[in-house]
């Protein structure tokens, strides 16, 4: 059977103090953290990119596992620096990408996992059809529009991840938005493995408490 694991989302930290964020969040026990990339123009709102990348692995070490959820127009254009400013999985938008199977060979080449997003507008067809012409290592289904923390999730999300865990029964399947506590039993009956949590976390006193409340369920 396949891990299941918490991702942190820090989206909604105090980005002023990212790297102490960071440090916290796998202080309180996160298996992975979740970076939100966003150029202003796939989606409207920026954040930051390989150099503050960079910046967090010298800052957390070696050997915790980073996704960089790329929120940007030209997925393309980022592989080899996040590759080399520390990313472990570079999970794309499908939307944003004219050749994703060639993109995930390219991901791989510079030795991260490969991710393929998909926004809830999207089809879980076009995921389906992608993952059977060229496997990746992470799917991760948008329960939110993708853009901003704090919104609300969107239940209805969960068939795509149901029909991608039953064509792929390996596969790590992500959640991401608005995923908390009072959402997480949904994600785990439909078969989600990969965790992200920004706001749920972030805004709790006791961030541990609720990384360990989402795998207990998710592990069920
Ligand atoms: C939204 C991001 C999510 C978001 C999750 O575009 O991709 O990772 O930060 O935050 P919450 O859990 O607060 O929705
Ligand atoms: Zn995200």
């Amino acid at each position: 059977s396949i891990s299941s694991r918490i991702g942190p989302s820090i989206l909604n930290s105090n980005l002023a103090c990212l790297g102490s964020e960071c440090r916290r969040m796998l202080d309180s026990g996160a298996d992975y953290l979740h970076l939100d990339v966003m150029d202003g123009h796939f989606v409207p709102n920026i954040t930051f990119g390989h150099p503050v990348v960079q910046c967090i692995r010298d800052t957390i070490g070696k050997t915790p596992t980073c996704e960089v959820h790329m929120m940007v127009s030209r997925p393309e254009q980022w592989v080899k620096a996040m590759a080399e400013a520390g990313a472990n999985i570079y999970t794309f938008h499908i939307e944003a990408s004219d050749n994703p199977q060639q993109l995930i060979k390219e991901i791989r080449e510079e030795g991260m996992k490969a991710g393929c997003a998909v926004k809830p507008a999207t089809p879980v067809k076009q995921l389906l059809d992608l993952l059977h012409t060229q496997m990746a290592d992470v799917a991760l289904v948008m329960t939110v529009e993708p853009g901003f923390g704090g919104q609300s999730f969107m239940q209805n999300m969960m068939d795509k991840v149901r029909q991608l865990r039953k064509s792929f029964p390996s596969l790590d399947i992500g959640v991401d938005g608005g995923v908390g506590p009072s959402t997480i039993q949904y994600c785990a009956d439909a078969g989600a493995n990969m965790i992200v949590s920004g706001s749920a976390i972030m805004k709790s006193n006791d961030p541990a408490k609720v990384i360990t409340e989402l795998r207990s369920v998710v592990q069920e």
